[in-house]
């Protein structure tokens, strides 16, 4: 086995990790999460989250500074867990999952891009993009030939042997992009992927999203606190102070967002 799901056909169900060929990727029920605080008791930053992506979509979550997007991500990839509510990825609740088990969800079925781009600052470009598949226990030949591939994919298979210091963000950005499609992920998960570039290398990864989005059919599920950033997804949710304040398309402009917070004040 090499770390891939194995589908068993009939039941479009992976006989290893349980996850189910669903249509409904992300299902969040209801989900609350608090941090424990300092001098004691704690922090509820966000209030029964209910969220369904299916696969193929462009999901922009979209809120202000400190309203709950990373924290919701964080559920979202598996990386951080609820403190209630129900939240099935694949059709599987990941909630009874062991640190093992989580672990290879991440790897196989989420590929991840952050603001600052987590790249390994002393190894080179090829060796970050080849990272995730020694997880997946591929030969060093076959991670080198995949990761030059990825690197092709975003126009820097000549920088391979570089490091990332020596590059742009937005190129630092692409490798990071290049790590997360390593995997062939099924989902990707960016937050705030254009935090850190200036407007026209942030363009260039938003409409490196759709491509990705349209021809190879990734689900993208991308968090900002920007509308104009939030336009490039087919999809807005807007969170405010850790509760869904708007779900839908794209509108035409920011002020029906805005209006939608009014809904959370009232609660
Ligand atoms: N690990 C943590 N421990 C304690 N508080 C946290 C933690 N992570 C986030 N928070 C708090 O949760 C709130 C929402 O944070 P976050 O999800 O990062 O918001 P956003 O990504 O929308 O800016 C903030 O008040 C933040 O301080
Ligand atoms: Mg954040």
């Amino acid at each position: 086995m090499d770390g891939r799901a194995v589908w068993v056909a009939d039941v479009h169900q992976c006989k290893d990790c349980g996850m189910k060929k669903t249509e409904n990727v992300i299902c969040m029920k209801k989900i609350c999460k608090s941090f424990p605080l300092e001098i004691g008791g704690e922090q509820q930053v966000l209030f029964d989250i209910d969220i369904n992506i299916n696969a193929g979509e462009f999901v922009a979550i979209m809120g202000p500074s400190g309203s709950g997007k990373s924290t919701c991500m964080n559920i979202i990839g598996a990386l951080d867990s609820a403190t209630s509510g129900v939240y099935e990825l694949y059709g599987r609740d990941i909630t009874t999952m062991n640190a093992d088990e989580l672990a290879r969800v991440r790897n196989e079925f989420i590929g991840f891009v952050f603001q600052n781009f987590n790249l390994l600052p002393k190894r080179s470009v090829l060796d970050n993009v080849m990272l995730p598949l020694m997880y997946r226990g591929w030969v060093m030949d076959d991670r080198i030939r995949r990761a030059r591939e990825m690197l092709k994919l975003v126009g820097l298979e000549t920088f391979e042997t570089y490091l990332p210091t020596q590059l742009s963000g937005g190129m630092k950005q692409r490798v990071a992009i290049a790590r997360a499609l390593a995997g062939d992920p099924k989902i990707i998960l960016a937050d705030e992927p254009t935090g850190a570039l200036d407007s026209k290398m942030g363009n260039e990864i938003l409409k490196f999203f759709n491509k990705l989005n349209k021809e190879l059919g990734i689900t993208i599920v991308m968090i900002t606190h920007e509308f104009d950033i939030a336009s490039y997804a087919n999809r807005i949710i807007h969170i405010y102070d850790g509760h869904i304040a708007y779900d839908g398309p794209v509108p035409k402009s920011e002020s029906v967002l805005t209006k939608s917070e009014a809904k959370v004040h009232a609660k």
